[in-house]
């Protein structure tokens, strides 16, 4: 499995994890990822995910499903070029297999440093199973690549398989390209994982979305305010009215604090001997980011526990974004995808609370547990009720 998942922009180094990263940044800026550009793109499957759940008439349902697929379609499009039903089959089979690959991404890294415990009898059928998911993922997007290399024009790039693959002809026509270092395997995996970090975290922080709006009725109700007055009934926001809603961008941060999806970021190993505050950190040493730790510090947040919005409003009722909100960690090696994810935050979010009023379904007493679950909520249902 290591050698499946070390040659990719997240678990590699140097310089052949420089040219990668800064190739793909290239592209998303190219294809206006992270600028209005983009936006008809994300509004679309937003409009998707709309209509399926207005179709659900105000029954109860686990949102997670729907969910994914809108995040997902957002990713391959840039990824693949094209968007999937929600009942395709065969989309819905590789989005399974990049749930079990990623279920404890901890566990995954740490068989990558750790190749050992692999070996560990009771370990063993956790690392079979990942591996089995990640030889299958393997194949299928190996099979989206040799598609495109069948009809690809060097020249007019649909995705970012094209523009890599054409990058890729630089090297094999004999020059020294942007990616020179890297190769049609290097790409596969990179597609995989690409898909993965932008399917999971976005989607999960939507699920916690919809979770912290069923708890909190009253702040919904003040979202729901501030969307009517500032956008009204006849259209759905967009970003150019992010200034008129300070107060759901505030409630999308709290979320985002609350939520701490990836607790510990991705562990990365000390280039060389270091001292950070009088401690000193030998070279090769893993080093781990307790994100989740950040977020919960009562000195930075008091009562960290609560969901409070307002923290991130000065007396104006202006949105403060503080440097100590760091979901996607910091540093050179910080999220590649925190602009698209942002971008996708901002307008589902704002797109379900202008369509619909989200209450919980069946939860009695149980919403502590529902909550404190650790980096994913329990499975959880509530009931769209469509707004006139
Ligand atoms: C709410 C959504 C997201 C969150 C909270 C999130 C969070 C993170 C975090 C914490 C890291 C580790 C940074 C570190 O190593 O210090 C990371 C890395 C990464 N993320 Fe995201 N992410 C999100 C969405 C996305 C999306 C949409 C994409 C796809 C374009 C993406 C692609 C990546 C990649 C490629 C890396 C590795 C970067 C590198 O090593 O240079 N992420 N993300």
């Amino acid at each position: 499995m290591a050698l499946f998942i070390v040659q990719c922009v997240i678990l590699t180094s140097g310089e052949r994890w420089n040219q990668e990263r800064r190739f793909i940044l290239e592209i998303f800026k190219k294809f206006g990822i992270g600028r209005s550009k983009f936006e008809d793109q994300i509004e679309n499957e937003s409009k998707c995910l709309i209509e399926e759940i207005t179709q659900l008439k105000g029954e109860q349902f686990d949102p997670n499903h729907v969910l994914v697929n809108a995040v997902s379609n957002v990713i391959v499009s840039v990824i693949f070029g094209k968007c999937y039903e929600y009942s395709d089959e065969r989309f819905k089979y590789f989005l399974k297999l990049g749930t079990r690959q990623t279920k404890d991404i901890i566990t995954n890294i740490l068989f990558v440093f750790l190749p050992f415990l692999a070996h560990l009898p009771f370990i063993k059928k956790v690392y079979t199973d990942m591996e089995n998911a990640g030889l299958e993922l393997h194949a299928f997007v190996g099979g989206i690549i040799k598609n495109h290399k069948r009809d690809l024009d060097t020249e007019i790039h649909r995705d970012l398989i094209d523009a890599y693959l054409s990058e890729l002809r630089v090297n094999e026509n004999g020059s020294s390209g942007k990616l020179s270092m890297l190769t049609e395997f290097s790409l596969t995996v990179t597609i995989k994982q690409m898909f993965i970090a932008g399917t999971d975290t976005t989607a999960l922080t939507l699920r916690w979305a919809m979770l912290y709006m069923a708890l909190n009725p009253t702040i919904q109700k003040n979202v729901h305010d501030e969307i009517d007055e500032a956008v009204g009934r006849n259209r759905l926001p967009k970003l150019a009215d992010k200034p008129n809603l300070q107060y759901a961008q505030a409630v999308l941060l709290e979320i985002q604090r609350m939520a701490s999806i990836s607790r510990f970021g991705v562990p990365h190993a000390c280039t060389k001997t270091t001292t950070v505050r009088g401690f000193t950190i030998p070279e090769g040493f893993i080093v781990v980011s307790n994100l989740w730790a950040v977020h919960r510090d009562p000195d930075l947040w008091p009562e960290p526990w609560k969901f409070k919005p307002e923290r991130f409003l000065d007396n104006k009722g202006q949105v403060v974004n503080r440097d100590e909100l760091i979901p996607f960690s910091t540093g050179r090696r910080m999220c590649l995808g925190e602009n698209l994810a942002k971008m996708e935050l901002y307008i589902f979010f704002t797109h379900l609370m202008h369509q619909f009023r989200i209450e919980g379904s069946n939860w009695k007493d149980n919403t502590v547990s529902i909550v404190d679950q650790g980096r994913n909520p329990k499975d959880y249902e509530i009931r769209a009720i469509h707004r006139d």
